[in-house]
């Protein structure tokens, strides 16, 4: 049984003011040269296009590579207990550790580890809470005298992923698609903006949201940048098809992001058998569980997973010479 709080504090100005604080500090440190860039924020304002198998396998790639990696499902659903077999353990809270963290302004704690170096902050049901929460706090914000008071709202989730960064390599961020406050803190929190997407019009129209947002949370992140677009569960194989899809996803987001090289193909079988089996595909590539005939099919979307994972941490490389490049020249 999932514990659910009985009434959600109201953010009071003392707790109001300790995000604006963690704000100000995070701009210093991001004017400084200081801000260590590793926040992920996987995000698609349609839902699913593949979200929440990307960040579970981006997850276990990363922590097999020796990265100690921090997963938050900033989503109701609880799928991450499914991609990575913790639904029903002692593990899922149902989203109490991220409520306690956002709404009683507790350290933001995960419920354990459920690989060797992979520590999962699980969504559920009580983010209904955080959400109820976060629509007050922007009503309220709008009758804020000053600009910053007008945003600060938006830095909640900020706030308590900053006070854990040093604990991570990296923080994977599974963003749920229908609820916009989220998708907002999400932005703030983050480091680098991955968008998974499928090339049917509402996928496309869903990551042209997320661009929108984009915007608005860089007015206070300033560092925030759009990694990439991950072209998902692709059912065709030609190049040209292939290239067609690319061409117009840049087209969507205007050219401000690369499309990845790397696409994840589509393979249901292989899906399925990763939900029931609670393991990515990585994990089951040689698995007796899988059927034979699912192998095959299970071993090349690892392999897509494996070299997509590589291709992020290169883009991101990349990108933070640029950043720290961008940096010296400024100073
Ligand atoms: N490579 C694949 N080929 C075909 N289907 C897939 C593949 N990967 C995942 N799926 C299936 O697609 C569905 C959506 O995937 P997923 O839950 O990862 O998307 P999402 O964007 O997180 O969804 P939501 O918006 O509901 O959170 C799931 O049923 C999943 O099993
Ligand atoms: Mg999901």
């Amino acid at each position: 049984m999932i514990p659910v709080p009985t009434a959600s504090p109201p953010l009071d100005a003392a707790n109001l003011s300790a995000v604006r604080r963690a704000l100000d500090r995070r701009l210093q440190l991001m004017r400084a040269g200081l801000h260590q860039a590793k926040v992920f924020v996987v995000v698609n304002g349609k839902g699913g296009v593949g979200k929440s198998s990307l960040a579970a396998a981006l997850a276990v790639a990363w922590a097999k590579a020796g990265l100690r990696v921090g997963l938050v499902e900033m989503d109701e659903q609880g799928n991450n207990g499914e991609d990575l077999g913790f639904t029903g353990s002692v593990l899922a809270d149902g989203g109490q550790a991220q409520a306690a963290a956002i709404l009683d302004g507790k350290r933001l704690t995960p419920t354990g580890q459920v690989r060797p170096r992979l520590s999962v902050f699980p969504g559920g049901p009580v983010l209904e809470d955080v959400l109820e929460e976060l629509y007050c706090q922007r009503r309220a914000a709008r009758r804020a005298d000053d600009p910053a008071g007008r945003l600060a709202w938006m830095g909640m989730y900020a706030a308590a992923i900053d006070a854990v960064r040093d604990d991570y390599d990296v923080i994977i961020l599974d963003v749920a698609p229908g609820s916009e406050p989220l998708q907002l803190q999400a932005l703030v929190a983050g480091d680098y903006v991955l968008i998974p997407s499928k090339s049917d019009p509402s996928s496309r129209k869903g990551l042209r949201t997320v661009a929108r947002r984009f915007g608005q949370a860089r007015d206070m992140n300033p560092l925030l940048r759009l990694l990439g677009v991950v072209v998902f569960a692709t059912n065709s194989s030609a190049s040209k098809v292939q290239t067609n899809i690319k061409e117009q996803l840049v087209g969507d987001l205007r050219g401000s992001a690369p499309v990845f090289e790397q696409v994840i193909r589509y393979v249901e079988s292989a899906a399925v058998a990763c939900r029931t089996e609670g393991k990515v595909p990585q994990e089951l590539r040689t698995s007796a569980a899988i059927a034979p005939a699912v192998r095959r099919s299970m071993a090349a979307l690892a392999g897509d997973y494996q070299s997509l994972a590589m291709e992020i941490m290169q883009a991101k490389s990349a990108a933070d010479r640029t950043a720290s490049a961008n940096q010296e020249e400024a100073a």
